[in-house]
């Protein structure tokens, strides 16, 4: 077999380029390089491409040639939420644009196999605490957006060409499985809190005043090797019969921010006393996977806690350029 995956030296692309070449499987990388570098694919043949370029079906074509791709993981999207609010054409372009262009290129080369990077974001706020798949998709920002339209266009070409599918929904993908492919970008609780640490300035909690045990908001973290480990599952999970396209991917539990921040003053060793300041907007009190029917179609189930999360991100860090000497 050989796999296509697109954004595959970002921040979860290249846990799961590492994963495929350990389980033997031939991988080609498609990336802008636009926030990652090509050192986080290792070996793998790496074409530099902006899908959503009106010339990049053709461009996608030929590596789907060239390589005898059979599958094709898509994670080549922009995630800041806050921008996509500000920048939603941006969002559209690049997200919707760019799925455009690979699936264009895969119905060209009768490639019929897709794992889509979706988010919790489709969910927007839920009413439920515990999400389920079937709960109502009222995404809040244009990225959100973005994704849930991306999971309608599959179902459209499935309809119109046989294409299989599944998108995993990721709840909060955090950690490192290996301490070079850690989030250099610092958009998350975090390498938020690990990058004020490195300035010497204290962990800010975004409202202590939740209808939370501890007052902070609760969220599902899953380990990206955990989450990377999915991709690997869903893609045999294709040639198999599912009942389901779209799959939660977390570990069915929650942590708060509070506890996140002391986790990583427990591992640091670090004094990690936050200050809190206003609650954010558009902050859900808790969010939570069900991540029941993942467990029963693929059999897989995300066995990494809180714990192996903030030792492995801390690791990374600790490698990174902005290691905190004590
Ligand atoms: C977690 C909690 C913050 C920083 C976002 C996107 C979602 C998905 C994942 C992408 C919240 C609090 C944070 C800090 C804090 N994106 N916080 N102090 O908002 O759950 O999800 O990222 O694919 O679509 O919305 O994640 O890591 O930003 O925040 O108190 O310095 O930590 O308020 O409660 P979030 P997050």
């Amino acid at each position: 077999m050989s796999v296509l995956v697109v954004g595959g030296a970002g921040y979860i692309g290249a846990h799961v380029v590492r994963l495929l070449q350990d389980a033997q499987i031939d991988v080609v990388v498609i990336d802008d390089l636009s926030s990652s570098s090509a050192e986080r694919v290792g070996a793998a043949p790496l074409v530099e491409l902006d899908i959503s370029a009106p010339e990049a079906p053709d461009a996608i074509a030929e590596v789907i040639r060239q390589h005898s791709v059979d599958a094709v993981i898509h994670f080549a999207a922009k995630k800041q939420v806050g921008e996509s609010v500000e920048r939603p054409l941006y969002y559209y372009r690049q997200n919707i644009g760019g799925l455009l262009n690979v699936l264009d290129a895969m119905e060209r080369e009768n490639v019929k196999k897709m794992i889509f990077s979706s988010s919790a974001a489709v969910y927007g706020e839920p009413d439920e605490t515990v999400v389920l798949e079937d709960a109502r998709t009222a995404p809040i920002n244009p990225y959100g957006e973005t994704k849930l339209i991306g999971e309608w266009i599959l179902a459209d070409c499935e309809r119109a060409w046989g294409l299989k599918w599944v998108a995993l929904r990721y709840f909060n993908v955090s950690g490192a499985g290996w301490p070079e492919l850690g989030d250099s970008a610092i958009m998350n609780l975090i390498p938020m809190v690990l990058d004020r640490l490195s300035r010497g300035e204290a962990p800010r909690v975004f409202g202590d005043d939740y209808d939370t045990p501890d007052g902070t908001c609760i969220r599902d973290y899953v380990h990206v090797k955990d989450l990377a480990a999915a991709h690997v599952v869903a893609i045999g999970a294709l040639d198999g019969e599912l009942s389901h396209h779209q799959f939660n991917v977390g570990t069915g539990t929650g942590s708060s921010v509070s506890e996140v921040i002391n986790a990583i003053g427990e591992v640091s060793g670090l004094d990690t006393t936050p200050i809190i300041e206003q609650r954010r907007a558009g902050d859900p009190p808790k969010l939570i996977a069900n991540a029941d029917r993942i467990a029963a179609e693929m059999d897989f189930e995300a066995h990494l806690g809180l714990r192996e999360i903030v030792d492995s991100a801390w690791e990374a860090w600790q490698a990174g350029p902005n290691r905190i000497e004590k």
